[in-house]
């Protein structure tokens, strides 16, 4: 079967986290944006959190010009508030990923409740793709979850992969990769484009390139800590080789 070229998005939150621990310029997140061009990222992920814990607004700002000079995309992660809809209007990103946000969360802990929140996350949706906006849902890999993507009018879903990647080796895992497959298999028979990330590392991101239908991967954390031992070139670089290699790319 012909694979479709899979985008490798680099999400570089955490050389903020880094950064913002002293509260100093350093580690500056479009330097790492520079260096994954280099490395062969197909796009530049960013999440601008209502607490502003990583990526800061000023930081959005320097994104959005670096990566039109670059070429690259930027596809802005937000919560659905008026706020970030305001933010990615003003930008009008490549892509927007809608999330679901909990300020205690350590991360993005689960994918969005579609059904629960059909009535606030239409309008966004609707409102974003009006300005040219591509917008993709984080869901879990849960074919009822899609069609209700499919349903308020996205023509993306990004599954959540984060129960994959946390699973033991064995039975837990093999389901959870079950589940991400058969939801993959179902975005592409009701034409929604399908996209996958949270907590891929080296070890986990090889199965999930090799299903077809996925075409974009989002991977930052796991990134950013290899970063320190070999260079962010380097660690992209690999996690590129990989997926290529899972995909029969050269
Ligand atoms: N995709 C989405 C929607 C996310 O929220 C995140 C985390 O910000 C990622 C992908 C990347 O996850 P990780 O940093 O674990 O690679």
């Amino acid at each position: 079967m012909a694979h479709e070229h899979l985008r490798l998005g680099v999400n570089i939150d955490h050389v903020a986290t880094i950064r913002n621990a002293r509260g100093g310029p350093h580690p500056d997140p479009v330097r790492a944006a520079h260096v994954a061009a280099e490395a062969g990222a197909d796009g530049i992920t960013a999440h601008l959190r209502e607490d502003r814990r990583h990526i800061s607004d000023d930081d959005i700002n320097h994104l959005a010009r670096t990566l039109s000079e670059l070429g690259l995309p930027l596809n802005l992660e937000m919560a659905a508030t008026d706020e970030m809809l305001a933010v990615a209007l003003r930008h009008r990103p490549r892509a927007a990923c809608i999330v679901p946000e909990k300020r205690a969360e350590r991360t993005t802990e689960g994918g969005l409740d579609v059904a629960g929140g059909r009535d606030h996350l239409a309008p966004v949706v609707g409102l974003l793709s009006e300005a040219g906006v591509r917008v993709s849902l984080f869901v879990e890999p849960d074919p009822y979850q899609l069609d209700l993507a499919l349903a308020i009018g996205a023509p993306v879903v990004e599954l959540h992969t984060g129960a994959y990647c946390d699973a033991p080796a064995g039975p837990v895992r093999d389901r959870e990769f079950s589940r991400i497959e058969g939801a993959a298999a179902h975005a592409a028979s009701i034409g929604l484009e399908c996209h996958a990330g949270h907590g891929l590392g080296f070890d986990t991101v090889s199965d999930i390139a090799a299903i077809p239908t996925i075409v974009e991967l989002n991977i930052g954390h796991f990134l950013v800590g290899e970063a320190i031992y070999v260079g962010l070139n380097a660690a992209i670089r690999e996690m590129r080789r990989l997926m290529n290699e899972a995909r029969h790319e050269t």
